[in-house]
């Protein structure tokens, strides 16, 4: 049985870096699955790993007119599928990466995304955990997998316009799926204590809110150098606020306390509850 830990928001909020950090630091407990459910693909950039062949192109070639297809006569649809899918992954020793790419056309590949949905969930159930850094819209989250997320972490700037659509992603993605089970926010980019309005946001929305990641210039730094994110110092307060919040989402247990931009008490009477 695997984690899946998904990470949503809108785009530019951090959700590639918080995933990449978070999925490294998990290798720490167990075997990673990364998925960049994002179809511009960075992910890889951020945990410096080579770029995947994406599942949008395997599912192009399967509903491409027969010539092109490359199926080993014999070999049938679903092992075809499960096996270009495990071709896809880039691997390392405890960390593989897969990317969905292009999301699905408006035609009906209806059978090949069911056999590509099967595949991919057959092959994360072997990892310990899942983080997928998703899209900015929600579609990937209710389409292209049919795991169960386990824990969401809504990512937002500490804006009342980016609490608000954190907000609405929550309501929208309690009616899709059902199967989401903790939602939580993460406020990323804070420069100083969250403006009172925008706590009081998050708390009229019925957000959780689980960490705040101030803004850091190490990662300016490793941007303008083109270097990957999994490369910030652990003392950084990027890599700092992540192993507090997989420590407050009992993934991980920290070796030293992490002292953390703290909300008000109201605030975090909110984020207390389930
Ligand atoms: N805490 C932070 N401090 C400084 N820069 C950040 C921080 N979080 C993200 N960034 C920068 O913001 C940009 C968007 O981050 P990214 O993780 O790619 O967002 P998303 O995946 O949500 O589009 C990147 O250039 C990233 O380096
Ligand atoms: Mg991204």
């Amino acid at each position: 049985m695997s984690t899946t830990i998904a990470v949503a928001g809108k785009g530019g909020t951090g959700k590639t870096i918080v995933s990449a950090v978070l999925a490294k630091l998990l290798t720490r407990k167990g075997t990673v699955l990364a998925i960049d459910a994002d179809p511009s693909m960075n992910l890889y950039m951020a945990l410096g790993m080579d770029m995947p062949d994406s599942i949008g192109d395997i599912r192009e070639s399967l509903t491409a007119t027969s010539q092109t297809s490359t199926r080993p006569a014999g070999m049938g649809l679903h092992d075809y599928i499960s096996f270009s899918v495990r071709q896809t992954l880039v691997e390392s020793p405890s960390l593989d990466l897969m990317a969905m790419g292009r999301p699905e056309g408006p035609g009906c590949y209806c059978a090949a995304n069911h056999a590509l949905r099967v595949a991919i969930d057959h092959i994360a159930d072997s990892y310990d955990y899942v983080v997928i850094d998703n899209e900015a819209g929600m579609e990937h989250i209710s389409r292209q997998t049919t795991r169960d997320v386990d824990i969401l972490l809504l990512v937002s700037d500490p804006t009342i316009r980016g609490v608000t659509a954190a907000g609405r992603a929550q309501e929208l993605l309690r009616e899709i799926r059902t199967q989401v089970g903790q939602i939580y926010l993460v406020l990323n980019r804070v420069q100083g204590a969250i403006p009172p309005a925008v706590e009081k946001e998050i708390l009229a929305r019925g957000l959780s809110l689980l960490a705040v990641i101030p803004s850091d210039d190490s990662v300016r730094e490793l941007d303008s150098r083109g270097r990957p994110m999994v490369e910030l110092p652990p003392d950084s307060p990027v890599q700092r606020m992540v192993r507090k919040l997989a420590h407050e989402l009992g993934l991980v247990t920290l070796d030293e306390p992490i002292e953390a931009v703290s909300p008000s008490a109201s605030l975090r009477k909110g984020a207390e509850k389930p």
